[in-house]
């Protein structure tokens, strides 16, 4: 595949594999080694890159991030955050300053980190650092050094320009397009942020023959609003949802704000997060507690149908071969939602149970129930046993108490590494009483956390 884009300022032009990863790229074939690889799949941000697309810059993980996925960006790796005489950008002067490196191994990492942030203006230092792991200077002092760049002036050199390049085949640039090339290609990969299938390459070593690249397809990419709803394309990032749901489902964005890391949300596609199935996605059990509705294209025929529909066992979704995800809509009303996401760390780590509840309580009782856990069952779904014990009940604790039994029926949730089946249902009861005292005003959150 032919891929262009800018590397550090210059331009360049690949002959690609379509699953050659930018890390391995940089590092092998290209005799640019400050680039680190510690996990290769996307935890630790020691392959943090900056990549420059028509929305800005981001920081992205290297170690996955195929090279076809660049094509018509600007990357900047660690050789190409000083400027060309060698002056060493604010942050990396301040990591100087403040000893925020002693191995090393993570350091051109938080640096590019650093520096997107940086260039945005960012000062949620913590959010911005989450998805890189230093074993040995600690945080203190690469947070201080963050701080202490903030008012530094964004060097020139820094700023990308987006090349202007060809269209390419792998990457469709419209729906019309992409459906019927995935109808007579139903065998092939889609690939969206790479943040699962990029895992299959890396950690599976898996073969994929036959790709196609979602990011450049301009209605996948789309946000639009309405009175009553937001539709995303399903190519739109988790970064991008974030933004677009903050003000509207403040929980859900907090939820999401705890999605793996920066890196990976820069990347991750709610399209993907969907489409991949997988019960334990943090998206779907607050999609399915929202009522969204999704949009499936088949060539030219379209179906809708309520998100809970979609996922029919584990590793079984209602999407016939060649049929893509091309987007959700989301009902906006719903002011009533929380979303509690129970992890063994707070960032950068995936649910082990995650609750959604959006109930509607009129004078005293309750008149709607929506609640959907992922990470109890094979599939992400409603609890409908408790949400047929709230309704038409007066909302109180003796209510909540008697519901919370029947999770054990609405659910057989499984023993694994993340926890086990008893604490799963015994947190999904839990949530249920958090959620009534949430509602009723008490302050809940016992994860806050702050350098
Ligand atoms: C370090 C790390 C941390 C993570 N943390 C979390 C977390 O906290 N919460 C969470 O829920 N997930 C997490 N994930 C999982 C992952 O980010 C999500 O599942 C992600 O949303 C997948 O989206 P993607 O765009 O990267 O999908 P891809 O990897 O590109 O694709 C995933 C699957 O979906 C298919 N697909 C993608 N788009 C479409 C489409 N439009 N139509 C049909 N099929 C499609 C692909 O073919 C593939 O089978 C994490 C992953 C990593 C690597
Ligand atoms: S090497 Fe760990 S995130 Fe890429
Ligand atoms: S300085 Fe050694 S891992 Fe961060």
């Amino acid at each position: 595949m032919n891929v262009t884009f800018l590397l550090n300022g210059e331009t360049v032009q690949v002959e690609a594999e379509p699953t050659r990863t930018l890390l391995d790229w940089l590092r092998e074939d290209h005799g640019l080694c400050g680039t680190k690889e510690g996990c290769n799949e996307g935890d630790c941000g020691a392959c943090t890159v900056m990549v420059t697309d028509a929305g800005g810059a981001k920081a992205l993980n290297a170690c996955i991030l195929f090279l076809p996925q660049l094509h018509g960006k600007a990357v900047r790796t660690v050789e190409g955050i000083s400027a060309p005489d060698g002056t060493l950008h604010p942050v990396q002067q301040a990591m100087v300053d403040h000893h925020g490196s002693q191995c090393g191994f993570c350091t051109p990492g938080f640096i590019a980190a650093m520096a997107t942030g940086h260039l945005h203006g960012r000062t949620d230092h913590d959010d911005v650092l989450a998805g890189n792991l230093c074993r040995c200077t600690g945080y203190a002092p690469i947070v201080r050094a963050a701080q202490s760049a903030e008012a530094a002036q964004v060097p020139t050199w820094i700023k990308d320009e987006v090349p202007v390049v060809d269209g390419v085949p792998y990457a469709p640039e419209t729906l019309n397009a992409l459906s019927d090339w995935y109808v007579s290609n139903p065998d092939a990969t889609l690939i969206a942020g790479a943040t699962d299938v990029g895992l299959w390459v890396t950690k599976q070593l898996r073969d994929l023959p036959e790709v196609a690249f979602l990011n450049r397809c301009g209605p996948l990419r789309e946000i639009t609003e309405t009175h009553d709803d937001i539709h995303f394309g399903a190519a739109v990032t988790m970064t991008e949802v974030l933004a677009a749901i903050r003000e509207v489902h403040p929980s859900y964005a907090e939820m999401i704000r705890r999605y793996g890391s920066e890196q990976v949300r820069n990347a991750a596609t709610i399209g993907g997060n969907i489409a991949n199935g997988s019960p334990i996605g943090d998206n779907p059990p607050a999609l399915i507690a929202l009522g969204a509705t999704l949009h499936l294209r088949h060539g030219t025929r379209l179906r809708d149908l309520p998100i809970e529909e979609f996922f029919i066992a584990y590793g079984k979704q209602d999407r016939a071969p060649g049929e893509l995800v091309s987007g959700v809509t989301v009902p906006k009303n719903a002011p009533a939602l929380r979303c509690y996401k129970i992890s063994k760390r707070f960032d950068q780590d995936i649910s082990a149970v995650c609750g959604c509840f959006n109930v509607t309580v009129v004078d005293g009782l309750v008149s709607e129930a929506r609640i959907a856990f992922g990470g109890m069952a094979g599939t992400p779904h409603r609890a409908h046993g408790v949400e047929a014990a709230l309704i038409g009940q007066p909302w109180t604790s003796a209510t909540i108490a008697d519901a919370a039994d029947l999770f054990a029926q609405d659910y057989t949730p499984m023993s694994d590494m993340r926890a086990s089946a008893d604490y799963r249902l015994t947190v999904a009861q839990n949530l249920l009483q958090r959620y009534f005292a949430d509602l009723n005003g008490q302050v809940t959150s016992v994860l806050e956390v702050s350098a």
